[in-house]
């Protein structure tokens, strides 16, 4: 508590974090008792009533609680959660609601059998047979045989009798149903497994526990200071009608706007792998982007290199190929700037194929076009993709706009020759002030001193490989948006300090009392809220050579809210770099080639089956390298 106290005063730099984790389990123990903990969560069907989510499952509220050090001192951090829970059903109701038929009457099938076990297994189940003995067990498998055809042995001398007979005769039980297959549970009895109690509203000062550490917590929500921070006007091609616009509430739109810095698309070409898209509206489509365009102020040339092309989605190598001749040999030799490509819907590996083929092979910049969206058909491939991303950066080269973003991303760690690279990306990498992003998962705030260090050494190693005395200043602050604080508008009918959803407006910034004791760090809250309770990030600022103000790093950092690419929204996970970052490092999961995608089964065709079992062995594989025309642009976007 000593050193606590110190450095709650700002007199010691490191966390006492012994003393703050006592703390926590203190606070968390009344907690334990009443609710069910999960992670650093607790969740209980009684805390609001739970919620049906179907297919036997339904939802819990709760709450997610641990103390943190602030400049107020010690803050209790509490903030809603929700989980998905199984319904307390009987186990046959809870297996027809799963499969969503008849399971009474009808036999399993095999994938029906799967299906259940994967979804029982672990689950604590309650046994109703033995009067008032509701014994509980975990269930640990399901039988392959039906129940009436299984028998064990009741004794040591290996007398068999079948499961049905057991019941009948030692608890008088008939079992109804038995063609289903029975579960097994686990031999370890949780006797001690404890039904959850009515559960009050939380009220810390009648907690016994923390009254016997003599913790005493304050009913009321901490009340903070904050500002909110103007939108920055957003500049425009003076031949617009509009030359610029100041963003309302986060957000904006491109009605009559013309972009500063257009881009010329003079050679492009249409690859059609859809069945469904009829030519005309196919033609309609290229054409109307064409003109929008150029209403938006870039070239747009209205007519593709070569007509659009038709092809089937298991030719896609071949297709691209020949387009890209094709247009190449009409053009002369000159590449194709852009190649849209429409997709069907349901065939998620042919988006990852073409991005693959694309930019780690023949350098195109394509863009997909699909009535439905792609992240969700690429979440559903990529759920068998194994790859682990260590390390994503991507650095503006387009000072002073700093808009520009070139990526790369690596599958093996080595910051500075991937930071070196990046550098020699940039046309003009020696001049001006760079913005990067670079994204480190499960960086846990203990180590962010360790982070800093690494980071900063293979920054200045790379800056020095490239001109012995470029030594630029360096600003080093670590975004984090999953912490569970949440800010609310004290007066929250009042539109001023709130959006139509009722959370606080982009731009709104608190740097006092929350934060950390003694260090530079602050939340902003930089985008509009769509759903929920908006989550402000917090950025820690942990080196500055800039000589930044407070002002001046949380304006910037809001400014740069405004120049994603992807949208006219202010974003909200830290800054542009770090959306770029995730972008990359996403898109890179397609190079992989396909067959290393396969969950290991004899699926993949077998001309590829010796490639698949390699890829198997190995935890972290090189990526393809992306073509140089590729990675000047922002092929990730
Ligand atoms: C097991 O067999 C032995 C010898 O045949 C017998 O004495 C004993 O009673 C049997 N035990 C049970 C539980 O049937
Ligand atoms: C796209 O290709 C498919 C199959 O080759 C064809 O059925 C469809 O009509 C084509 N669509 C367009 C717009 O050309
Ligand atoms: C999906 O695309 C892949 C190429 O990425 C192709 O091999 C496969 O046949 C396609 N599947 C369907 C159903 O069209
Ligand atoms: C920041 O301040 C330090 C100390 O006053 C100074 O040496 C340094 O040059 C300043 N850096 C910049 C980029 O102005
Ligand atoms: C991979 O696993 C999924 C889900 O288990 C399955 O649907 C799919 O068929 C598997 N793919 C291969 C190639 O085995």
């Amino acid at each position: 508590m000593h050193h606590l106290g110190h450095f709650l005063a700002g007199k010691r730099a490191d966390a006492p974090q012994e003393a703050l984790k006592i703390l926590d389990i203190v606070l968390r123990e009344l907690s334990t008792k009443r609710y069910c903990p999960i992670g650093r969560s607790f969740f209980s069907p009684d805390i609001r009533a739970a919620q049906r989510l179907g297919d036997g499952l339904e939802s819990w509220c709760g709450f997610y609680q641990s103390i943190r050090p602030t400049q107020m001192g010690l803050s209790l951090n509490i903030d809603m959660a929700s989980a998905a829970f199984i319904e307390p059903l009987p186990v046959i109701e809870y297996v027809a609601q799963l499969l969503g038929k008849d399971v009474l009457s009808r036999p399993l099938s095999d994938s029906d059998r799967v299906k259940i076990k994967k979804a029982l297994r672990g689950v604590k189940v309650e046994v109703t047979h033995r009067g008032n003995a509701r014994r509980k067990y975990r269930v640990s498998g399901l039988t392959s045989q039906p129940t009436r055809e299984l028998v064990f042995p009741v004794d040591d001398n290996s007398t068999m009798k079948s499961v049905v007979e057991y019941f009948q005769e030692m608890y008088g039980f008939t079992i109804q149903h038995t063609h289903l297959p029975c579960l097994q549970v686990g031999n370890q009895k949780k006797a001690n497994y404890l039904p959850m109690e009515t559960v009050q509203h939380n009220a810390y000062d009648q907690d016994p526990y923390a009254k016997e550490f003599g913790v005493k917590i304050s009913e009321k929500l901490a009340s903070v200071e904050a500002r909110i921070l103007p939108a920055p006007w957003l500049k425009y091609h003076e031949t617009g009608k509009e030359k610029d616009c100041l963003p309302q509430v986060g957000q904006w739109n491109m009605m009559n706007k013309k972009m500063i810095n257009g881009m010329t698309v003079s050679r492009w070409s249409c690859i059609n792998f859809s069945r469904s898209v009829q030519e005309s509206v196919a033609r309609g489509f290229c054409n109307e982007l064409a003109q929008m365009c150029q209403v938006s102020g870039m070239e747009f040339n209205p007519e593709p290199v070569i007509p659009i092309y038709n092809a089937r989605p298991d030719q896609v190598e071949k297709a691209l190929k020949h387009v890209y001749h094709a247009s190449m040999s009409k053009t002369k030799g000159k590449e194709l700037e852009l190649l849209l490509a429409i997709l069907p819907d349901n065939n998620g590996s042919l988006y990852g194929d073409l991005k693959r083929i694309c930019e780690t092979d023949l350098g195109l910049i394509s863009q997909c076009c699909l009535t439905k969206h792609v992240y969700k058909i690429s979440k559903q491939y990529l759920a068998n993709v194994s790859l682990k991303i260590n390390v994503k950066v991507v650095a503006s080269q387009d000072w002073p706009e700093v808009t520009k973003y070139a990526g790369l991303v690596c599958a093996q760690a080595h910051r500075q020759e991937l930071i070196q690279d990046l550098y020699k990306t940039w046309q003009d990498p020696v001049r001006g002030t760079v913005s990067g992003g670079m994204i480190r998962d499960g960086v846990s705030e203990g180590q962010f001193y360790q982070v800093l260090l690494y980071e900063l050494d293979a920054i200045r190693k790379a800056c020095a490989s490239l001109e012995p005395n470029y030594q630029p200043p360096v600003t080093f602050i670590v975004v984090q948006k999953r912490h569970h604080t949440r800010l609310f508008a004290n007066n929250h009918r009042d539109r001023s300090s709130t959006d139509k959803s009722g959370n606080i407006l982009p731009g709104t910034v608190v740097d006092s009392k929350i934060c950390h004791p003694t260090e530079f760090d602050f939340y902003l809250c930089s985008h509009a809220g769509i759903q929920g309770t908006s989550r402000p990030a917090h950025y820690h600022v942990l080196w500055d050579e800039n000589n930044f103000t407070a002002d001046g790093i949380q304006s910037l950092t809001n400014n740069l809210c405004y120049t994603y690419a992807r949208c006219t929204r202010s974003v909200s996970v830290g800054s542009p770099p770090a959306y770029y970052a995730h972008l990359a490092a996403f898109r890179a999961r397609f190079y992989m080639e396909p067959e290393m995608q396969e969950n290991g089964s004899t699926g993949g065709g077998s001309c590829h089956a010796s490639k698949g079992t390699r890829a198997g062995e190995t935890g972290v594989r090189p990526l393809p390298a992306l073509k140089e025309n590729v990675k000047r642009v922002m092929f990730y976007c």
